[in-house]
């Protein structure tokens, strides 16, 4: 095995961003305790960021700067302390925490009134003059509802006004869009505001080391590609399976469920970098016209056929990991006869040359045996003529699974012979562990979106395209189970999920890849 190197969330010879304001709105809220102050650390940490960097916290909640410094300082502690989350670290490191404590401002102000945009003008005014740079980048994680709202208002302010002193960029969080319609009509109305290439809307998914590392896998090794089409792949099966439950985001997930949720961003993007073409080089556009091509390219099932290859699952009662489970309608916020969806299976078929005839299958839910995300290739059969007759019995298709989370690499699975006198075969892994050669620091995620972000980068975000490609393709299960008998099976906490989503592989012959805590 080769030395360990460190891969860490930035190159080794990565420069740090340009100067420039990060401008947080929902400072007070859930997303930048618990993901964005922990990356801007881990960032801190690797000196990524520049000394007259700084951070300006916007929410209604009226509070100094003091006391917003003490209330991430607590947090940041409480995040160290009880381990477990998105952000793993065995102690803060003063040091790097501080760094970033003392460049905390905070603006008291609420989205909708103008005057937090011009009193948050004045403070940017003010920082040009004294730095020489004028960059700035609205981060929007706030409810989806502000997100029309907020660029309007940066906008009818000058915020968003790009000049030679300095760029404008917006980040956008997740969901954008409920559907397909909403989709549009959030994009139109941000972009009447703000160029495309302003526009960073997020996916965190992308942020993932390993999602990056498909493209790499792929096109950086020649073995692979003259196998990846219809020819020698069978089926692909994608799978993003969660231990937790709803948790406190109960009141979020009645209104959207595990399609909403999941499908369109996190298993496209997935579905996306597996099925792409090559794009003609790693540049933003490049790549994201490639994905967009291969999402558009996802069959519109008719809602009849949207039923058929569709199961929306619900959890039951049980128990994850030696941890009792409610069942989802007794969750809180959640309404005792909802009928909203906490797993999702589909089978998806995509209508180009490379694909043609080769299912994609893919399903997420909460609340089940194991955490892990993967995506398995399923080859086609070997001839068995040599073998047919003879105690060795019929070679199982040969698998490839990149292992996303929670841990990171890819096994083959082949045939050997069973060592005897007979001629018998037994089916065998080669299995690659990235920690094995890499050391990766640990990263929430979101330090390589920020970083990009700061630099220009808009690579691993989505355009308006990708984003309406992924709600297009979806949109005929959505309009499928607004149908008042469209039900929902239920599925006992800690296990596969709904027998039902069984039955949609069984019927054409194939199997789910079982869900058992091993690896
Ligand atoms: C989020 C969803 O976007 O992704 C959550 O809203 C889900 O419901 C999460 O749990 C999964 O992300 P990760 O990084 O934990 O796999």
């Amino acid at each position: 095995m080769s030395t360990p190197v460190s891969a860490r969330h930035l190159p080794d010879d990565a420069e740090p961003a340009p100067p420039s304001t990060l401008v947080v709105f929902g400072a007070s809220g859930d997303l930048t305790k618990r993901l964005l102050m922990p990356a801007l650390y881990n960032l801190a940490r690797e000196k990524a960021l520049d000394p007259a960097f700084e951070v300006i916290g916007v929410d209604h909640l009226e509070r100094g700067e003091d006391d917003f410094r003490a209330y991430l300082t607590t947090s940041m502690q409480a995040l160290v302390k009880e381990g477990g989350g998105e952000f793993e670290a065995a102690r803060l490191d003063l040091q790097a925490w501080n760094w970033i404590a003392g460049r905390l401002r905070y603006l008291t102000g609420d989205f909708d009134d103008p005057e937090t945009y011009r009193r948050l003008a004045e403070r940017l005014e003010k920082r040009a003059k004294e730095n020489g740079h004028a960059n700035a980048v609205f981060y929007l994680a706030t409810a989806p509802r502000f997100f029309g709202t907020v660029i309007e208002r940066l906008g009818a302010a000058g915020l968003t006004r790009e000049t030679e002193k300095g760029f404008r960029r917006i980040v956008i969080e997740k969901p954008f869009g409920t559907d397909l319609a909403s989709a549009e009509a959030l994009n139109r109305r941000i972009l009447k505001i703000a160029g495309e290439s302003q526009l960073y809307r997020i996916d965190h998914f992308l942020g993932k080391e390993t999602v990056q590392n498909i493209m790499v896998l792929r096109f950086a090794n020649g073995f692979f590609e003259p196998l990846w089409n219809r020819d020698h792949i069978d089926h692909v099966q994608i799978t993003a399976a969660e231990t937790v439950g709803v948790e406190h985001r109960g009141r979020f997930y009645e209104a959207t469920g595990a399609l909403r949720d999941m499908v369109p961003n996190h298993m496209f993007q997935l579905l996306a970098m597996t099925a792409m073409e090559a794009p003609n080089s790693f540049g933003a556009d490049a790549v994201r016209s490639e994905k967009a091509k291969v999402i558009e390219a996802v069959r519109r099932w008719s809602p009849e056929e949207a039923g058929e290859n569709s199961v929306r699952g619900q959890y039951d009662a049980g128990s994850v990991l030696g941890r009792p489970m409610r069942p989802y309608t007794q969750e809180p916020d959640v309404a005792p006869d909802s009928t909203t969806e906490t797993y999702v299976a589909l089978k998806l078929m995509i209508d180009n040359w490379r694909w043609a005839s080769v299912p994609f299958y893919i399903r997420t839910g909460k609340s089940m045996a194991v955490r892990r995300t993967e995506i398995a290739i399923q080859f086609k059969q070997a001839p068995s003529i040599l073998f047919r007759g003879t105690p060795a019995g019929l070679p199982d298709p040969n698998l490839l699974v990149f292992r996303i989370q929670p841990s990171e690499g890819i096994s083959l699975r082949f045939a050997a012979k069973v060592p005897g006198r007979t001629v018998r075969l037994g089916e065998v892994d080669m299995d690659f562990r990235y920690s094995d050669y890499f050391a990766a620091e640990p990263s929430t995620g979101y330090e390589t979106l920020i970083y990009d972000c700061l630099i220009g980068d808009p690579t691993l975000f989505q355009r308006a395209d990708n984003i309406e490609a992924g709600w297009s393709a979806v949109q005929p299960f959505l309009d499928c189970w607004a149908q008042p008998s469209g039900g929902v099976h239920l599925y006992k906490s800690g296990g596969s999920g709904p027998l039902a989503a069984d039955a949609l592989m069984k019927r054409d012959g194939r199997a789910w890849l079982p869900l058992s805590p091993a690896v």
